[in-house]
């Protein structure tokens, strides 16, 4: 009896020294009888991200599941699981319930987060994938249709190569970023990175409710916004705006490249040739909020014209309409007709031009760029027609 005790005590040693080997020895993937505890952790097969419990910097009372790139370090934690529950000692475990749930419980078992799907896998696994993407999945299926829950479908902060940010228009499913409320907290911050739709769809980073930064509309090649988004050797991206899907996306060609953000944002502001700042006192001093008016008001009856204004980012896009097939002289002929059309310019500027894209409303931020910058038609009194039409600043 007794040696039968020891003997299972001793197999008990061994199943646990087992697993600490296993887990020791970097693996990708746990499943329903395996877990993780806080100092244990998930390594993607290629060895670029580690999946794991941490305290961001200056916080160590609190502990938080997440993904950080292995070769840098925690504090450069890529998503969060639990972003507004931490743990506040060590006792997170990350583990299946039976119904095949993958939850993080605590010291009194109680589920602080969960992967909250609406299918279970008879024999679920998790893994980290090299893209940095936690699936939860069927033991045998490895298709990413078949995923049951993913992270990539609720982003962090923090926009990897082969996230979404957009929306799936069918189920309503949407895609994108918000800050963390400061370096020493994952809770969701005042700051969002998303998609909207209204309009002929543009990348909007908001500070609560206020518009701070409108990428313009996707021209074909890339965003107005972004004169400096072009073809490069170290990633690929792309818009997909189609009846189901609408959203933005980059790949990596060379994985071993970590990318940053880079947005080349200049803040001089001015008025175009033809409009005059509306409250010139106030740009004076530095406050442009008010924007510019043009400096001959217009008169559809008695004839409008277009000017244009090359090398600038497309305004807002949010009153606008487009159609795909127009070409350019048709764009014109309807803007023209229509006494509330402001504006109208090319949709796709790749292979020399296609589409319409038409503003019915004031042309809110427009910028101009020394390079990559595409053309707009701007209505303008019949007398204003014909002046020196290059933008100036
Ligand atoms: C989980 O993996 C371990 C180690 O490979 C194995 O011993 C165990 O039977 C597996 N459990 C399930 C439920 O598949
Ligand atoms: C665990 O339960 C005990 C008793 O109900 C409670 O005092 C304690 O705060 C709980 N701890 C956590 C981390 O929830
Ligand atoms: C997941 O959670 C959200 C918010 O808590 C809830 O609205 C949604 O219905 C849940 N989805 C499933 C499949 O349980
Ligand atoms: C977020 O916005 C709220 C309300 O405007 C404000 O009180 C708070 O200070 C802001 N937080 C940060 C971190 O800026
Ligand atoms: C833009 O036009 C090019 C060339 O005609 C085409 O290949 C591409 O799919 C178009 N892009 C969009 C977003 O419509
Ligand atoms: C829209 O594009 C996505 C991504 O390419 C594709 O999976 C989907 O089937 C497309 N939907 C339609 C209706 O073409
Ligand atoms: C990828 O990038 C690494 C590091 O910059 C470089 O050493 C390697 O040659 C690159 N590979 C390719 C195929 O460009
Ligand atoms: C888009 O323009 C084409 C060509 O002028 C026209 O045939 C089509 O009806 C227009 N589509 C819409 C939705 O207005
Ligand atoms: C002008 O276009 C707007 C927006 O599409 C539309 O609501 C309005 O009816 C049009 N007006 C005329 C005269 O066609």
């Amino acid at each position: 009896m007794k040696t039968s005790m020891e003997g299972n005590s001793i197999l008990l040693l061994c199943t646990s020294l087992l697993s600490i080997f296993i887990l020791s020895a970097a693996i990708d993937t746990i499943n329903a009888s395996q877990s993780i505890s806080d100092g244990q952790s998930l390594v993607s097969a290629g060895g670029t991200y580690e999946l794991g419990f941490f305290s961001p910097a200056g916080n160590s009372a609190r502990r938080y599941l997440g993904i950080w790139y292995k070769e840098v370090s925690t504090t450069t934690a890529v998503w969060v699981a639990n972003r507004e529950t931490p743990f506040l000692d060590s006792s997170g475990v990350l583990k299946f319930t039976n119904g095949g749930i993958l939850v993080l419980l605590n010291r009194n078992e109680t589920i602080i987060w969960s992967t909250n799907s609406s299918r279970s896998a008879v024999n679920p696994v998790a893994q980290l994938l090299e893209s940095g993407n936690l699936v939860v999945r069927d033991g045998n299926g490895e298709n990413p249709e078949n995923f049951l829950w993913q992270s990539f479908d609720y982003p962090c902060d923090t926009h990897l190569p082969g996230m979404k940010l957009g929306r799936h228009t069918i189920t309503g499913k949407e895609w994108y970023l918000s800050s963390w409320k400061s370096p020493d907290d994952p809770a969701r911050g005042n700051f969002t990175y998303r998609l909207d739709p209204q309009g002929f769809p543009q990348l909007v980073i908001r500070d609560g409710s206020n518009e701070i930064f409108r990428s313009g509309p996707w021209n074909g090649l890339r965003f107005s916004g972004f004169p400096s988004l072009r073809p490069n050797s170290i990633y690929t991206f792309y818009f997909v705006f189609n009846q189901t899907d609408m959203y933005y996306s980059y790949d990596l060609i060379n994985n071993s490249v970590i990318t940053s953000c880079n947005i080349d944002n200049s803040p001089i502001c001015g008025c175009l040739n033809g409009f005059v700042a509306k409250f010139q006192k106030d740009w004076d001093i530095s406050d442009w909020s008010n924007g510019c008016v043009r400096r001959t008001a217009l008169d559809c009856q008695s004839g409008d014209g277009f000017v244009k204004y090359s090398g600038v980012k497309l305004p807002d896009t949010r009153y606008s309409w487009f159609n795909e097939s127009m070409s350019l002289e048709e764009c014109n002929m309807v803007c023209l007709r229509n006494c509330s059309c402001m504006a109208y310019a090319s949709l796709n500027i790749s292979a020399g031009g296609s589409g319409c894209l038409l503003w019915f409303a004031d042309l809110i931020d427009i910028k101009v760029f020394i390079q990559n910058g595409q053309e707009i038609y701007i209505r303008m009194a019949s007398s204003e027609v014909g002046m020196n039409s290059s933008p100036k600043l």
